[in-house]
């Protein structure tokens, strides 16, 4: 454009959607999906319920919840030529770059793949959850020299991920943290990723093409890649009794506090404070205490100093880590959950769709003559 027009940078504060999904508070630290409160669906739904609630827009009923479990079930079936490029791809790989072309792959033999249509967004949307847990631990599988294990009937989704990734049958704890993580993570309104599937489906593209979008996006450490980066910091801090001059060596660094701060929690991230229980008791759990200690003091630290709140990202990856969760694989888990946010906001955009296009204030030189090559 050629003059200002009331740049926003970074879109902070911009309203660019109405929802039905996703109601969150930044000032008072509430999030709520559909009107139901986060801390009720990671205490007492499953994550099943939360993807049913999420694209139905009520809690299921028992035989509601059945069928999805159904739909869920036979989607587990990924094609062979997946399999292929896992066995292809180079074994250092980020999995982010494998999932997104696990999705891309997925679209080319999709039945539903270009339609556009609210039940064939419902039925795609269902088939990428279960088809993302399959395809994540399927590759971390094969890049170990490792056969995938296929899901086994009559286990949750949150129990079969964790069945499919080692082989072994978690127990009901891990369970339990591992499906509520996938609950915590599965919706959060207009974040970097989800707002980068709208404005693909915006333009009439597919699902599966804005769900590629969206888990580049999530790959970010500014976004979903947080998690990962929170547990290598804590891992080069080490001991508990590094962290005051781990965060004086970064203070004086200026260096960004990786799981802290967050545009639109300002008082608290709710999300944070169910994830920081959740992680005390697991890191007891695994005998591996020190990672919850560091991570309250850095927690307490970073608050004092910058006067920073954890998010999400904070607490969940010293829970990961006490679940034995590969450190690479904490942004697919976060996908792996959040791919339920995104199909409803697919399923939403495309129901009452308008291309997204903002504009940008254009700072380049003035209008200026062309130089032919031999003058330049
Ligand atoms: C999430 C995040 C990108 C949101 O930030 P934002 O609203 O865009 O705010 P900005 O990046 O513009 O930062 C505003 C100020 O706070 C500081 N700040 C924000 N988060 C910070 C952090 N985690 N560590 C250190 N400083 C931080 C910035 O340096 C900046 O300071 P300045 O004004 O003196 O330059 C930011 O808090 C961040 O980078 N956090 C770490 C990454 C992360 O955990 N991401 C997951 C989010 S769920």
């Amino acid at each position: 454009m050629t003059e200002s027009s009331g740049l926003i940078r970074g879109l902070e504060g911009v309203v660019a959607a109405e929802t039905q999904l996703c109601d969150l508070d930044g000032a008072n630290g509430r999030l709520a999906y559909r009107g139901y409160d986060i801390a009720d669906l990671a205490r007492q739904a499953t994550f099943e319920e939360v993807v049913y609630l999420l694209l139905y827009g009520e809690l299921p009923k028992a035989a509601q919840l059945d069928a999805l479990v159904v739909g869920l079930t036979a989607a587990r079936e990924i094609p062979r030529e997946m399999l292929q490029v896992f066995r292809m791809a180079p074994k250092a790989t980020d999995p982010m770059r494998v999932l997104q072309a696990s999705v891309a792959i997925l679209g080319m033999s999709d039945p539903d793949a270009t339609d556009n249509s609210h039940g064939a967004n419902v039925r795609k949307a269902i088939r990428l959850t279960s088809q993302f847990a399959v395809a994540i631990c399927a590759h971390h599988r094969v890049r170990q020299g490792l056969e995938p294990v296929s899901a086994l009937a009559g286990l949750s989704h949150a129990a079969n991920f964790l069945y499919m990734l080692t082989g072994e049958r978690p127990g009901p704890a891990a369970v339990k943290a591992f499906d509520a993580s996938l609950t915590l993570y599965a919706e959060h309104e207009l974040n970097a990723s989800t707002f980068t599937t709208r404005a693909i489906v915006s333009t009439q593209s597919d699902m599966h093409s804005a769900v590629a979008g969206g888990v580049g996006a999530l790959k970010g450490p500014l976004h979903g890649g947080a998690g990962e980066a929170v547990m290598r910091t804590l891992m080069e801090i080490g001991e508990v009794a590094n962290v005051d001059a781990f965060t004086e060596r970064s203070l004086a660094a200026k260096r960004r506090f990786m799981g802290m701060g967050h545009r639109v929690y300002k008082a608290g991230d709710p999300r944070a404070a169910i994830l920081k229980g959740m992680a005390e008791e697991a890191c007891k759990q695994s005998g591996q205490f020190k990672w919850y200690e560091m991570a309250v003091k850095l927690h307490a630290r970073i608050a004092k100093e910058k006067g920073l709140i954890p998010n999400v990202d904070f607490y969940s990856a010293p829970l990961f880590y006490s679940l034995g969760i590969p450190v690479d694989l904490f942004t697919p888990v976060i996908a792996a959950g959040r791919i339920a946010g995104w199909g409803a906001n697919i399923v939403e955009q495309h129901d009452d769709n308008r291309l997204i296009r903002p504009r940008a204030d254009y700072v380049g030189p003035k209008r200026r003559e062309f130089v032919t090559r031999d003058k330049r």
